[in-house]
């Protein structure tokens, strides 16, 4: 039994020695922090739940994220340098960070433990999540948008799994945070200008939520997480986005294009969504380049009405008690 958190090998698919042939997980210590089990799998990352005593709560449960110091990406830093960051704000949705260090062959951030990732609840058998649930999830997701902007990074990778809600215990079921900064960038200078755009940049982030610009190897900005907000909303609200199943990114491109027009707006915005209100959405986020600053009170306003113009009740949320979503185990 191997009882060291060795993940110098880690790539996609490999499994951290942590865990024996017989899947049972060891208590192993990370300096205070004892690993309790696996949560999750990055691309390139652990997500462990762990316990120890923090320095600034009272709560003894936590989440320990961590990548190999040997890992070509080293995205981790980021993660820390963004959270570390914007935990000075007292922001709303972000996890507070306990502790970022080197153990071993790894590096590993310990912040708050939340709770489950929205593509759990889409998983559910209708794949659906109502209309008011969602677009209220909508505005919390560009709450924590404007706090990241204004923080001076933009996220580069919004989707489903990268959006949880509380943890119940905690009494955070109806608050979103948002995660892995792993690919954000800073989009001002240290002067706080915005950065020059670069003429050529890597695809980076994922393609069913890439924004236009992403597609079309363009230098990101505030108004690409926009537009991945509204693909993440309607994919919450139908179950399903035109471009899934596509061959290609630049078929998916293709489709997220002709999805702003009619015919085809009818087969995005379809069942349940507000489409006066989405489709108002996106051309907001299509008026803009990449120096705009979003005008963030439109889209709440926008996401607001479409609330209040729906019979359903905004809370609970589906995965709370008395909520639409019957399934979730929380
Ligand atoms: N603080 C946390 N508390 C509880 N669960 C978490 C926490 N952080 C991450 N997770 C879980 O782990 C999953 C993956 O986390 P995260 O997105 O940060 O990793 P990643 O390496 O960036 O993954 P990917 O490359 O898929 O984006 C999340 O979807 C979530 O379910
Ligand atoms: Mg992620």
């Amino acid at each position: 039994m191997d009882k060291t958190l060795d993940v110098s090998n880690l790539s996609s698919g490999t499994q951290v020695s942590l865990i024996d042939s017989s899947q049972h997980i060891y208590e192993i210590q990370v300096y205070k922090w004892t690993i309790d089990k696996r949560i999750a799998q990055g691309d390139f990352s652990y997500i462990y739940s762990c316990n120890g005593t923090s320095n600034v709560s009272n709560h003894k449960q936590f989440a320990l994220k961590c990548e190999s110091a040997q890992s070509p990406l080293q995205m981790l830093k980021m993660e820390a340098y963004v959270l570390q960051k914007i935990s000075k704000r007292n922001s709303r949705h972000f996890c507070d960070v306990e502790d970022i260090g080197k153990f071993q062959t790894i590096h590993y951030i310990v912040m708050n433990l939340v709770g489950r990732a929205l593509d759990y609840i889409k998983a559910s058998p209708t794949g659906l999540i109502s209309v008011n649930c969602a677009l209220s999830v909508g505005i919390q997701i560009i709450e924590s948008l404007e706090d990241l902007h204004n923080c001076g990074y933009i996220h580069r990778d919004l989707k489903p799994s990268n959006i949880c809600f509380g943890r119940k215990d905690r009494g955070e079921l109806g608050k979103m945070y948002l995660l892995s900064f792993g690919i954000s960038r800073r989009f001002l200078d240290p002067k706080n200008q915005i950065r020059k755009p670069r003429e050529h940049v890597e695809f980076r982030g994922t393609v069913r939520y890439a924004s236009l610009n992403c597609h079309q190897l363009q230098e990101l900005g505030r108004k690409d997480d926009l537009e991945s907000t509204l693909y993440v909303l309607v994919e919450m609200i139908t179950g399903q986005l035109p471009w899934k199943g596509l061959p290609d990114s630049a078929a998916v491109a293709r489709a997220k294009q002709m999805s702003r027009q009619p015919p085809a707006i009818s087969q995005f915005l379809r069942g349940a969504c507000p489409i006066e209100e989405l489709r108002e959405f996106m051309c907001l986020v299509d008026s803009y380049n990449y120096f705009s600053t979003p005008d963030y009170a439109s889209f709440f306003n926008i996401l607001r009405r479409a609330i209040r113009r729906n019979p359903q009740p905004e809370h609970p949320y589906d995965w709370e008690q008395g909520g639409a979503n019957p399934l979730c185990d929380l």
